[in-house]
């Protein structure tokens, strides 16, 4: 197979995307290219997303695109690795000629070898070791100034709406001095950003062997890796609300270069749901949470994720999760309804028993009330004094930059020339939901 084209299309999180960059990685170590045209692969891989069914169904329609690909050109191998290989296995090997889990994919060259039309391939051993500590991804971003560095891999929380404890396996973290050198790596190359990645990064914990010290936690990962440059930014993703440490606030704020943005998924406002959903914190924790966080970095970004119509809610839970929005008002949200994933607990214990015009609705009312408090969360930033990591042009008018302050908001400001990479200091001056309209003041 040495020589071949690979083609990978990437779906779902960060993570995979840092997943794909690992398997380029792993296959042109084996001999393969990298190819971003479908039509010049002799490889055709989707990493994949289970965590809503609708992701699920999106990559279906793709199969099907793959498949036209097949008629097309012969040998040419479709392959479907990720989270939908790990949950769907012999279904999807109908399909298509392989299927690789997420703890596979240094099979991946050897199971490419033995693909024939008549003998699809298929591993989806879930491994308690593999975190691909000694991989060095290859980058697929654009501009060569962000990357992205997991730390970790799985998940041992049982939230019980959630798909992903079966299609990652158990929780794993990844021995801190690759974390370095990769991160350092990065540095030498030009890169300005790195976030750290991991289904629930607060519980990060690296054991030393029996006997030795030099257990490292979140938050001492955090300093070894903001040590690096006071030049790159760190970044991290995602946070537990039950995990998220005084520890790691507190080291977040004694570093300038580590960002002022929190991922802290709420999911509910509701106490009653968030027992439900196993989420081990109430609505009083994660209110605490918050204020503990604006107490220490008063400029904080704080996103979160929110799921509407789980099993059982009540129109009271639904008010509980828009007074909880309004009463934290959240800089940024990714929203969702509620999708039942086959052999979660929820799917076992609770029937999906809100209707689909109800869920739409409560969470069209959720999206609607994200818009004010958005905009409200920016027009506080008015007048403020920001830093921004140029990222390149502004989509809207290339007289102007575009780039992210601290806090992770986009902001849009007059270019002086400046790349990709630089840093510049603005005001601003106006803002919309989305965006902060800033002067330059250095
Ligand atoms: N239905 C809807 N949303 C879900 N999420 C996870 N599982 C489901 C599900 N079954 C959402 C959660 C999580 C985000 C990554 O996806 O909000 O934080
Ligand atoms: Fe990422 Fe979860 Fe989707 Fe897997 S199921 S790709 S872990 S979002």
């Amino acid at each position: 197979m040495a020589g071949k084209n690979i083609y990978i299309e990437t779906y779902g999180c960060q993570m995979n995307v840092n997943d794909s960059e690992v398997i380029l990685s792993i296959l042109q170590d084996a001999g393969f290219q990298h190819t971003e045209n479908i039509e010049d692969a002799d490889v055709i891989l989707a990493n994949t997303c289970s965590i809503r069914d609708n992701a699920e169904q999106r990559i279906w329609g793709r199969v099907d695109q793959f498949k036209l690909q097949k008629r097309k050109r012969d040998n040419v191998v479709i392959g479907i690795v990720g989270c939908m290989a790990e949950r769907l296995k012999d279904k999807l090997l109908k399909e298509v000629d392989l299927v690789a889990g997420p703890d596979s994919y240094r099979t991946l060259p050897q199971l490419l070898e033995a693909v024939t039309p008549d003998n699809p391939q298929i591993n989806v051993l879930l491994s308690h070791e593999e975190t691909y500590a000694d991989i060095n991804p290859v980058r697929l971003d654009k501009n060569g100034i962000s990357a992205f560095i997991s730390i970790m891999r799985g998940c041992n929380n049982v939230c019980s709406y959630c798909v992903v404890p079966y299609t990652r396996g158990a929780e794993r973290s990844r021995d801190p001095h690759t974390i370095v050198r990769e991160a350092r790596n990065l540095y030498e190359k030009g890169y300005k950003e790195v976030t750290l990645l991991g289904q629930n990064v607060d519980s990060y914990l690296w054991k030393a062997p029996e006997g030795e010290e030099g257990n490292v936690t979140f938050p001492q990962l955090l300093e070894m890796v903001a040590s690096i440059s006071p030049e790159m930014r760190v970044r991290f993703s995602t946070s537990h609300p039950k995990d998220i440490s005084d520890d790691v606030i507190y080291t977040m704020a004694k570093y300038e270069n580590i960002c002022k943005h929190i991922h802290l998924p709420v999911q509910s406002g509701s106490s009653i749901m968030l027992e439900k959903m196993r989420r081990k914190y109430n609505r009083e924790w994660y209110l605490e949470r918050v204020d503990k966080i604006r107490s220490v970095i008063p400029d904080c970004g704080i996103t979160t994720d929110v799921i509407a119509g789980f099993c059982g809610e009540t129109e009271q839970d639904h008010q509980d999760t828009l007074t909880l929005m309004e009463k934290v008002v959240f800089d940024s949200a990714f929203m969702f309804a509620y999708s039942e994933r086959p052999g979660t607990l929820a799917s076992k214990k609770y029937p999906d028993d809100i209707p689909y015009e109800e869920k739409t609705r409560r969470l069209n009312e959720i999206i609607a009330l994200q818009g004010r408090m958005s905009l409200k969360s920016n027009e506080k930033e008015i007048g403020k004094r920001l830093k921004v990591l140029v990222e390149g042009p502004s989509k809207k008018n290339p007289e102007e930059l575009c780039g992210r302050a601290s806090s992770n908001k986009m902001c849009v400001f007059p270019s002086r020339g400046e790349k990709p990479g630089d840093y510049c200091e603005v005001e601003v001056v106006s803002v919309t939901s989305a965006t902060l309209i800033c002067r330059r003041i250095d």
